[in-house]
């Protein structure tokens, strides 16, 4: 972390905050603030007190490690670059020539590099040594991010277990929940892989041990989030990336091995028998998860470096830290894509579209269903199959991320007939599916020519908002996107009585005037004018088995938020949200400065 700190410091990425912060809502709200800034950097906060306890901790907390792009290419490299070698080696033929031999010899070299090396010298981050009694997570200074949490969470810990053969070894990041000095909630999703493991140890009723890293090279926690398949240790990959090996430690009471820089290292055994209520957790959909059961472990030791540096994130809205990790995922994870679907050219996941609800794909298209035939890969790959959305557009459409002419070339081919709507797992963290990790999947297939004038007259907002107030006062406000292609999106806000299958069947004259209409609430801060919050708002709200309606050529997309008049089972979790009190505090501070127009901007 030290060399993180002065590699971010040499390259102006990093703001040093001095002032007597506290771990509760503080700091974390700071954190949110900044990486929403355009020019966001790091933040190193040297003065950390726990208020309520009355506590003040030595470690300073470093936050938004990976702040921008700039900080991904220092601690990671250039994606792109990355990706291009991964498919390189993907692609690599028997040599020919003496050159050829020389090249591959050089490839395999660099493969060499990626097993991790275990060190038996003494490591850094076992400086400093606490066992039993004496291992206490109330001496780190962890986080309590949202008002509604659950309590502090570690959230950048990189989570190192062991298939209970111990041949299979896995570097994942989940969320940690406190509970007190020697419990630690551990969040791994039923879909991960250390939740596989977890169940052979529950199989076998043995106890499986667990490490906990923070800090060390902070390529160690994008490492944690790429989605390598189970059986692959993600420190191969850093081996792979950084062109050297991992090295490794024992931890001191169980035998998992632990990179020797780590900052912190938390050990322990879950006992797979148990299981605690783990959350709420405002998260990076930007809404609570709500709680669950999930295993926890018992702490056996925190061992430490003298000068430890405690590593954090903020999740909430987007756009955050994990904006730019993810981006680093998207180019890096292409070839290994394409070799499920060698027709890819290109993906992208905005980053409010939280990834797994919206993905976009470029392919080269060669036959009619070939779309589709890549979306149902897709939905059958990995943590891919969480995606709710998908958009295939032809070689032909524009840069993915072009966002204006993308949109203008999707909606001039839509068509209402060709639209996939099916079911299959949906992230953990999805709240708008009937079922939780089990919902709705919509494909749009928009790789052909552009479909045919459909002949709706285009009224104005004021108009057209007029003609539907007088059917319905539920209806509060109107404004209309992209009028100009064969499918012109309408946004309306509604003060929410009923289910809003009711309210369209009652306004489906406009079928005349509408093509896409899409409803959200007129509460939560939804904001027409806000495309950016608005996208985010939809595909988070909307499971397209139960909130897309059709009547003749218009299509309803249903953003509320759901509850007993959609007969929707699930409690449906609020917002994330800062506590007002603590911005205007921290303002008045002078330590942030925002407007009014910053808060709409972000919906703070
Ligand atoms: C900031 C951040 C927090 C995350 N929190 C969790 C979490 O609490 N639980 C979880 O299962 N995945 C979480 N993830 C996603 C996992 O890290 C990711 O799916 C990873 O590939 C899991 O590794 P595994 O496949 O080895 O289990 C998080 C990712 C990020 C970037």
């Amino acid at each position: 972390m030290k060399e993180a700190i002065a590699l971010l410091k040499e390259h102006d990425l990093l703001r040093i905050i001095d002032d007597e912060l506290d771990i509760y809502l503080e700091i974390p709200h700071i954190a949110y603030i900044e990486v929403k800034k355009e020019d966001s950097r790091a933040l190193l906060f040297t003065n950390v007190i726990d208020r309520k306890n009355n506590k003040k901790f030595n470690e300073p907390v470093l936050m938004n490690v990976f702040c921008n792009e700039k900080a991904v290419q220092l601690f990671i490299g250039d994606g792109d670059k990355i990706g291009a070698e991964i498919e390189s080696l993907l692609k690599m033929k028997p040599p020919k020539t003496l050159g050829d031999k020389f090249a591959l010899f050089g490839k395999l070299f660099s493969l060499k590099n990626t097993i991790p090396k275990i060190s038996k010298a003494k490591a850094a981050c076992q400086e400093e040594i606490y066992l039993g009694k004496d291992a206490k997570l109330s001496d780190l200074p962890v986080l309590t991010t949202w008002e509604q949490d659950g309590g502090p969470f570690i959230t950048m810990g990189q989570v190192y277990t062991t298939s209970l053969n111990g041949e299979m070894k896995n570097l994942g990041m989940y969320r940690l929940q406190v509970y007190d000095d020697h419990t630690l909630g551990m969040h791994w999703q039923i879909h991960k892989d250390s939740n596989h493991f977890f169940h052979e140890y529950k199989e076998a009723g043995k106890k499986m041990p667990v490490s906990i890293g923070i800090g060390g090279d902070p390529m160690y926690i994008w490492c944690g989030q790429a989605p390598l398949p189970i059986g692959v240790f993600e420190l191969m990959l850093y081996g792979f990336i950084k062109n050297k090996n991992a090295k490794l430690v024992k931890s001191v009471t169980n035998d998992i091995a632990i990179p020797v820089d780590n900052d912190y290292v938390i050990e322990g055994f879950v006992d797979p028998s148990k299981m605690r209520i783990e959350g709420p957790f405002g998260d990076h959909t930007g809404y609570y998860t709500l709680e669950e059961e999930y295993p926890f472990m018992e702490v056996t030791a925190i061992t430490k470096k003298k000068d430890a540096v405690f590593l954090a994130t903020v999740v909430g809205k987007p756009p955050l830290e994990d904006k730019y990790m993810g981006h680093a995922t998207e180019r890096i994870f292409l070839p290994l894509l394409k070799t499920t679907c060698p027709d890819l050219i290109d993906y992208y996941m905005p980053e409010n579209g939280v990834f797994h609800n919206l993905i976009i794909a470029k392919i080269k298209t060669l036959y009619p269903g070939h779309a589709q035939q890549m979306m149902h890969a897709f939905w059958g790959v990995g943590q891919m199959s969480f995606v709710k959305h998908a958009i295939f557009v032809n070689q032909d459409a524009p840069e993915l991320t072009s966002h204006e002419d993308l949109t203008r070339y999707i909606l001039n081919r839509i068509d209402i007939e060709e639209i996939l709507i099916t079911r299959g797992v949906v992230d953990a963290l999805d709240h708008s599916s009937p079922r939780f990790a089990l919902g709705g999947k919509l494909g749009l297939d928009c790789t052909g020519a552009e479909v045919k004038e459909l002949g709706i007259k285009i009224l104005s907002d004021d108009e057209l908002l007029k003609k539907l107030q007088n059917i319905s006062s539920q209806i509060k406000d109107l404004k209309q996107y992209f009028t100009d292609t064969k499918n012109p999106l309408t946004i309306i806000t509604v003060d929410k009585q009923r289910s809003q299958k009711e309210l369209f069947e009652e306004i489906k004259e406009i079928s005349a005037h509408v093509k896409i209409l899409i409803i959200v609430d007129e509460k939560n801060q939804n904001d027409l004018n806000n495309e950016y919050m608005l996208l985010w708002r939809v595909v988070n709200n909307i499971d397209s088995n139960r909130d897309i309606f059709f009547h003749e050529n218009t299509i309803c997309i249903d953003a509320t938020n759901k509850n007993s008049m959609d007969n929707f089972k699930r409690r449906w979790p609020d917002d994330v949200d800062c506590r007002q009190e603590v911005l205007d505090s921290l303002q008045k501070r002078g330590i942030i400065n925002i407007n009014d127009e910053f808060k709409k901007k972000w919906h703070l």
